[in-house]
């Protein structure tokens, strides 16, 4: 083999393997493009998106932004809902504290419930952080989505909030779709929460309680509807069940319209069941400027039987520097 040959037979090799390189890293480039900047971008071009972003983060100092970062490239999932940085904060914390809460009270799993699914983008969306809380936790969580698939019913009255919300609102447009996205243990609960969430109340079992509901119907009749969800027997709740109110964050609720007027009344009719919002979640939040805090509640199962006795520990004594007494229990 001349000398030009074998020059001209390198040459060939490496152009192939310039290729190959560039066809790999175009790919990665690529899939990076779609599956995390554009999914971003596509986020970034709605207004109020970018807004909440300047106003919930970039307002924050410096230093704590640089954290972020740090934490959203090296953080475990904790860190990560410590830092907000998991789509939509809001599930995530509550998943995660539900979980908590749960093992703290020795259950080993928990349901999580979404009256109002449309789409199904929040209920895939509470779907992928369970799976990561179980991991975190070990904790199960069952997830059920409750809607009537043809969007928001026809309105009572001004208390639906007709201003805000129309019939036929938010249909659901693919329902396999979303089963297909959903894990084997969810539910999809069709129908209008007034003829389905008693049905569901009788399947509920007390060593899997619900122990997170996400309020999303909009409307105050649809509200009092899914509220009847906190009617059963108090073993079918975490003791302090997690909620987030989804529509009292615009300026246009109010007490005597939507979610706010049917939980001022869930609250008026149940001497032992009290909804209030989650005490302090401001303060001891790292990024206190978040919507979501607010919108964080409880249901307070005050007839819930870990409620009604002591716990079974020793007793705690409290330390006292000044006479050199140290803390125990
Ligand atoms: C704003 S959408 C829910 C959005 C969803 N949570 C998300 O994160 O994408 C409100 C949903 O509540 C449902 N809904 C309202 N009233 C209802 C009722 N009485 N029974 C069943 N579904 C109802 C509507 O069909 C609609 O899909």
């Amino acid at each position: 083999m001349s000398s030009k040959g074998v020059q001209k037979f390198n040459f060939r090799a490496i152009l192939l393997k310039t290729q190959l390189y560039r066809i790999f890293w175009t790919s990665i480039y690529y899939s990076f493009l779609e599956g995390y900047m554009n999914p971003f971008l596509r986020k970034l071009s709605q207004p109020q998106i970018r807004e909440r972003i300047l106003r919930e983060k970039l307002s924050e100092p410096l230093h704590m932004i640089l954290f972020s970062l740090f934490a959203g490239i090296f953080g475990s999932f904790e860190t990560k809902v410590y830092f907000d940085l998991v789509v939509r904060p809001h599930n995530a914390f509550c998943l995660l504290e539900a979980a908590r809460n749960a093992h703290r009270r020795g259950y080993k799993s928990f349901t999580a419930i979404e009256f109002g699914v449309a789409n199904g983008a929040g209920l895939i969306n509470m779907a992928k952080i369970a799976e990561q809380v179980t991991r975190a936790t070990g904790i199960g969580i069952e997830l059920v989505g409750f809607d009537n698939a043809v969007g928001m019913p026809p309105c009572l009255d001004y208390r639906d909030h007709p201003e805000l919300y129309q019939p036929h609102d938010f249909p659901m447009q693919n329902y396999e779709g979303l089963l297909a996205q959903l894990p084997p243990t969810a539910k999809l609960i069709l129908g209008n929460v007034s003829e389905t969430t008693a049905e569901y109340l009788k399947t509920v079992r007390p060593e899997c309680p619900i122990g997170y509901v996400v309020l999303d119907v909009d409307y105050y009749s649809s509200s009092v509807a899914a509220l009847k969800v906190f009617d059963g027997a108090s073993e079918l709740y975490l003791p302090e069940t997690l909620m987030y109110l989804d529509d009292i964050s615009t300026e246009f609720h109010n007490p005597w319209q939507g979610e706010y007027l049917a939980v001022n009344e869930f609250n008026e009719e149940h001497a032992m069941r009290k909804i209030c919002p989650y005490n302090m979640l401001r303060e001891k939040r790292l990024f206190k400027g978040a919507t979501w805090i607010g919108q964080v509640y409880f249901l307070h199962v005050l007839d819930h039987i870990l409620k009604s006795s002591h716990v079974n520990r020793k007793s705690v004594i409290l330390g006292n520097p000044y006479l050199d007494l140290p803390s125990a229990g």
